[in-house]
């Protein structure tokens, strides 16, 4: 974590954040912009609540100058960025672990690149620790906002 830790405590130390979507994504391409490579990030959250959005600004902050665009089919979206290569995978319609294999996905969470995992509950224990966690949330008295945590698990 060490070169990563102070882009969470911000808001780990709120333990979480209610953000509208431009908060989001600005805090998105803050995160993006400052990212360090290898870095391996897990976006969790229900559908709609903004994964994706916060996904294209990582992308957009990191370098990212190409239209990043849902991956539920592929499953896996790669962009290259001058720091470096960008994996974004939605992992929705994952239905056995096994397909991960076909995806190359221990190559990819083990490269040298920023891995952006929606939907990493679907990938079990193929998850490798160190890996900065962000989880969204819906408010249902706040239809704007979505609250969000940020952690880091070792
Ligand atoms: N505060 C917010 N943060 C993120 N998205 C928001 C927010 N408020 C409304 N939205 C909307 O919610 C939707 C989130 O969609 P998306 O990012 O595809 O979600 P997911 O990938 O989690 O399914 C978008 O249509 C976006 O405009
Ligand atoms: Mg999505």
């Amino acid at each position: 974590m060490s070169d990563h830790a102070p882009l969470v405590p911000p808001l780990a130390e709120h333990g979480a954040l209610a953000m509208t979507e431009e908060e989001l994504r600005d805090w998105g391409h803050r995160f993006g912009r400052s990212a360090r490579l290898p870095l391996l990030v897990t976006i969790s959250g229900e559908l709609g609540t903004g994964k994706t959005t916060l996904v294209q600004a990582i992308c957009r902050g990191f370098g990212v100058t190409d239209d990043v665009t849902s991956p539920t089919y592929a499953l896996v979206h790669e962009y290259a960025a001058p720091k470096g290569t960008v994996y974004h995978l939605d992992l929705y319609r994952l239905d056995d672990e096994r397909q991960l294999d076909a995806l190359a996905w221990d190559e990819i969470v083990s490269g040298a690149g920023l891995v952006l995992v929606e939907w990493p509950e679907r990938a079990g224990s193929r998850i490798p620790p160190g890996h900065v966690t962000l989880s969204l949330q819906h408010l249902p008295e706040e239809p704007t906002k979505r609250l969000m945590y940020a952690g880091w698990r070792a």
